[in-house]
This record gives structure tokens, C-alpha cells and sequence, in this order.
């Protein structure tokens, strides 16, 4: 049985740490759309052109490792406002979001563009403020220097482009779910999501994990 759960939001909102415990709670799979895009930036910083990089990408592209910087995810925000590009990435997403057995799928547009039939939306979001401090804290633990306020001009900058390209732009769908992680704790933010997941399942019948059918409503 397929059980759609698309999670959007900006850059360093909880989004992928949310995703993947959600993913765990319900044993579904989790596609962290992200990657593709990071995929397809990381090719061109090479000189390849980025419509052929997206065309020619295989999941063994989608190293998380090695796709993490920031000049990747920089590379990654200017590939995805290419037509092309996002199209070639439509079919994989949306094989994998509709896989028996449940997905999350978590980006920028799945919720509007990639799965609009999801079952469950959310949308997260944090100040940038908390977001840069975040992805600071995040950076500083890997090792790779950088300021808060470089930290917090780039999230600006890829707000700014993600938010008014013309194809696909981050917005939330009607429909979604609003979580605001700013003042949450990372287990505050999941329950958060989980109990949102939840509603939408018991109003649609899906079986929720054994033991938590007649949970509170
Ligand atoms: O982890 P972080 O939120 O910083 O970035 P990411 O989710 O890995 O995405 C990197 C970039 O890819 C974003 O800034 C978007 O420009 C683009 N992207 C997109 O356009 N659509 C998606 N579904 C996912 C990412």
C-alpha cells in the first residue's frame, strides 16, 4: 500500500532530520531530494553541463558524503532553476514517492510539483536566523570553517532563489501542514511531525504502527 508523506521547506529547517526519524517511526522509505540536485551541482563544478549531468544521474550519484559542502549546495540552488534539469530528475521522485510500502520524500516542491496527490504535506520552517546557527553548528562539527554570517548571507541567498524562480518555487501547498522548528527542541520538531503524519492516516484509514490505532485524536 502506498502512503505518500512530502516534507518541504527551506535550507536547515529540520527538514532532513525530521524526514529521516519519521521515516524510521513508520518504516517507511526516504528519498532526500536534495541529493539530486546537490548530484547534478557538484558535475557542473567540474564543467559539465548541467542538463546532461541530470539526465545521465544514477542513484550511485547520490553519495550524501561527498555531497554535503557548501559550494555544492550553492552549485545545487543555481542547477535547480533549470526547466530541464528538473525535469529530467520528475520520473525518479515520483516512482520512488508512490513505492508500496509508504515514502517521505522531502525537498522543496514535492509537496506542489512532485506530489501533489501526497497524503501527508508538511512544510517546515525556522527563523534564518536559527537556520544559520544551525547549519553553522552543523558545519563547524564536520570541520569546515566558515562565519555565522557567511553562514547566514548564503541561506539568505538560496532563500531569495528558491523562493522566486519561476519553475517549481519553495512554497508551501495548500494543504500542508505548517511547522515552525525555530523554538523546537529536535524531539519537540518530530513529535510535531509525527503527530501531524498520524491525523492524516487515521483520516484516511492507512494502519498506523501497531499499538497507536486508537491513540488521542
Ligand atoms: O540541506 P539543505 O536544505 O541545505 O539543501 P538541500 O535540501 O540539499 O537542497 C540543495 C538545493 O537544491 C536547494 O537550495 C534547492 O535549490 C535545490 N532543491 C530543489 O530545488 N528542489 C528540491 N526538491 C530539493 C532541492
Amino acid at each position: 500500500m502506498a502512503f505518500t508523506i512530502a516534507i518541504d521547506g527551506p535550507a536547515a529547517a529540520g527538514k532532513g532530520t525530521i524526514s529521516r526519524a519519521v521515516a524510521d517511526h513508520f518504516g517507511f522509505a526516504h528519498l532526500d531530494t536534495g541529493l539530486l540536485y546537490r548530484a547534478v551541482g557538484a558535475r557542473t563544478l567540474d564543467g559539465t553541463d548541467p542538463i546532461a549531468a541530470a539526465r545521465a544521474l544514477v542513484a550511485a550519484d547520490l553519495d550524501a558524503g561527498a555531497l554535503r559542502g557548501q559550494a555544492v549546495a550553492d552549485a545545487a540552488s543555481k542547477v535547480a532553476v533549470i526547466a530541464d534539469v528538473r525535469a529530467a530528475l520528475v520520473d525518479f521522485q515520483r516512482a520512488f514517492a508512490l513505492r508500496s510500502g509508504g515514502a517521505v520524500v522531502d525537498g522543496r516542491d514535492i509537496g506542489t510539483v512532485i506530489c501533489p496527490e501526497a497524503e501527508a504535506k508538511l512544510f517546515i520552517t525556522a527563523s534564518p536566523e536559527v537556520r544559520a546557527e544551525r547549519r553553522h553548528a552543523e558545519l563547524l562539527e564536520r570541520g569546515q570553517g566558515a562565519t555565522l554570517d557567511a553562514v547566514l548571507a548564503e541561506i539568505h541567498a538560496r532563500d531569495e532563489r528558491d523562493m522566486s524562480r519561476a519553475e517549481a518555487p519553495l512554497r508551501p501547498a495548500p494543504d500542508a501542514v505548517m511547522i515552525d522548528t525555530s523554538a523546537m527542541s529536535i524531539a519537540e520538531a518530530v513529535a510535531a511531525a509525527t503527530e501531524a503524519v498520524e491525523q492524516r492516516m487515521r483520516a484516511r484509514g492507512y494502519p498506523l504502527p501497531s499499538g497507536q490505532q486508537d491513540g488521542n485524536q
